[in-house]
């Protein structure tokens, strides 16, 4: 492999994507490669501030206000960050990127899906992952690892975060070569051998 790697781990808040995303960072060290661990939204110190807004400013928040702030947190973050690192031939792995705009401004929230695709496309200035894995879990067992503490984003309530599985899975099912489903209810262990998979595969393709 002579060039990086973008790994992008989408799905609900409580599917257990940062647990695995954390274990496959160990794993890849562990083999040797050099990678480097970031979300969305909220990595670097303006993206920090944009993050703080986005889930716990307590006032009203357009959805469209909500809408941009995840996009400019993205374009910073791609610009500044994600590309260099690949650039400089590392394995760059992303809590949460484009398709959680189209999953929970799109689907979610009820925006118009096709005109959020491209501002992800204007954000992300012809950036797509080399592999995403969404991590599936029924909206129940999701909201029941969440538990009580919620930030603005996680207190919507249960129906929208059903649109928002049904928007990953839609996404999946259109994008099946970049977007590889995994049965997120099953134990840490499963899922992390599932995942691991995918990873290898992937890395003996290039
Ligand atoms: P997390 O970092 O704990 O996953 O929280 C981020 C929250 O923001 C999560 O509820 C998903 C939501 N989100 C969006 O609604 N749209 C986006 O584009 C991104 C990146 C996150």
């Amino acid at each position: 492999m002579n060039k990086g790697l973008f790994i992008t781990f989408e799905g609900a808040d409580g599917s257990g994507k940062t647990t695995q995303l954390n274990l496959i960072k160990n794993f890849l060290e562990e083999k040797g490669f050099e990678v480097v661990v970031t979300r969305e939204p909220g990595a670097l110190d303006l993206g920090k501030k944009i993050r703080e807004i986005l889930l716990h400013y307590d006032g009203v928040v357009a959805d469209r206000c909500e809408l941009f702030l995840f996009l400019a947190d993205r374009a910073q973050h791609v610009e500044t960050f994600i590309k260099p690192n690949i650039e400089q031939g590392k394995i760059v792995l992303c809590d949460r990127h484009t398709d959680s705009t189209v999953a929970y401004q799109g689907y979610g929230r009820g925006q118009d899906v096709k005109l959020l695709k491209d501002l992800n496309k204007l954000a992300v200035n012809n950036l797509t992952p080399d592999l995403t894995l969404l991590f599936d879990v029924s909206t129940e067992v999701a909201q029941q690892r969440v538990g009580n503490e919620k930030d603005r984003m996680e207190a919507i309530g249960l129906e929208f975060h059903k649109k928002v599985r049904n928007g990953y899975l839609e996404l999946q099912k259109e994008n099946p070569e970049r977007i590889k489903l995994i049965n997120a209810n099953n134990s840490i262990e499963t899922v992390f051998e599932d995942t691991k998979n995918i990873i290898i595969n992937l890395i003996e393709e290039k």
